[in-house]
């Protein structure tokens, strides 16, 4: 029997729907790193004369359910496969079957971020990349430096998008936002969790290994888009809940805060500036 992990804190699909239109649009700033890469294969097709029309096999970790092939495979050129990796079977099941209603390759792979070796070795191709998106800050700073080790020996490029970079602005300010805010950060970092560490540990991790590395802000700024209100209303409860079970004491004022932040938004008179950043690392062309 294949064993595979099972995630102690599974993510809920539907804040992944609700996330995809902000991260569509965060996404658009991050233009410049996607030309690069595919500048990088040009490069690299020119010195091992590759045909370019093998498809590219792009390893998406943490795919939850599918939002990152959604939007990149819009992105990049030519024909692609795509190999959705998760620890989550109720979320790759919703990937794949998204992917296939889009009539993408498609091959679900159940299992860790660890698996990325194993995975890289069995679908071997003149161009790879892995990619992940809203992952880096879920794992902790061993995962990413071995991440950036696998990337490194196996000589594969990396798309790392929308990983939260703990800026988080909102507007009008309330006297309750730092310590709501910062226990949630907090939550954010338990255990060894890279937390907002992640950009930064990653863009060091790949140098590190001689990749050479691009980061673009990528942030949301959510205001009065259509999409903006039930976004805003999950993304506040959740950043209540997760301070609360981060210092229980705090429970009466992040109840206050959250109510008063639910009218503000009822009202129509919340903005919020969520920082995120993307990262591409890429084997130096010799
Ligand atoms: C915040 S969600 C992002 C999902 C998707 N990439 C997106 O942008 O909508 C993080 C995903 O990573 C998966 N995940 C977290 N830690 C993982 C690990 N160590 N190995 C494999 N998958 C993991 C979760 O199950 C979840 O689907």
């Amino acid at each position: 029997m294949t064993h595979h992990p099972v995630p102690d804190r599974p993510v809920a699909g539907d804040w992944l729907a609700l996330r995809e239109p902000a991260d569509a649009a965060a996404r658009e700033h991050s233009a410049p790193l996607i030309t690069r890469l595919v500048q990088h294969w040009e490069e690299r097709a020119g010195t091992a004369g590759t045909p370019g029309e093998e498809p590219v096999v792009v390893v998406d970790l943490g795919a939850g359910t599918g939002a990152n092939r959604a939007w990149l495979s819009r992105h990049l050129p030519g024909p692609q496969r795509w190999i959705l990796l998760d620890h989550d079977r109720e979320l790759l099941e919703q990937a794949v079957a998204a992917a296939r209603a889009d009539g993408a390759d498609v091959e679900p792979v159940l299992a860790g971020v660890e698996d990325l070796g194993r995975v890289l070795a069995e679908h071997p191709a003149a161009r790879r990349l892995v990619t992940c998106s809203a992952l880096l800050d879920l794992l902790t700073g061993e995962q990413i430096r071995d991440l950036a080790r696998e990337l490194a020996e196996q000589d594969v490029p990396a798309l790392l998008a929308l990983t939260v970079d703990g800026e988080v602005l909102l507007d009008p300010p309330h006297h309750l936002d730092p310590s709501v805010l910062g226990a949630f950060e907090d939550h954010q970092h338990r255990g060894e969790l890279a937390g907002t560490d992640a950009v930064r540990l990653a863009a060091e991790a790949l140098r590190e290994r001689g990749m050479v590395v691009d980061v673009t802000p990528t942030p949301w700024w959510v205001s009065d888009q259509a999409w903006a209100r039930p976004l805003l209303e999950r993304f506040l409860a959740d950043r209540a809940d997760a301070a609360v079970e981060h210092r229980p004491d705090l429970t009466a004022e992040a109840h206050a805060w959250l109510r008063t932040r639910l009218v503000d938004c009822a009202r129509g008179r919340l903005r919020a500036t969520v920082g995120h950043a993307d990262v591409l690392g890429l084997p130096s062309v010799s």
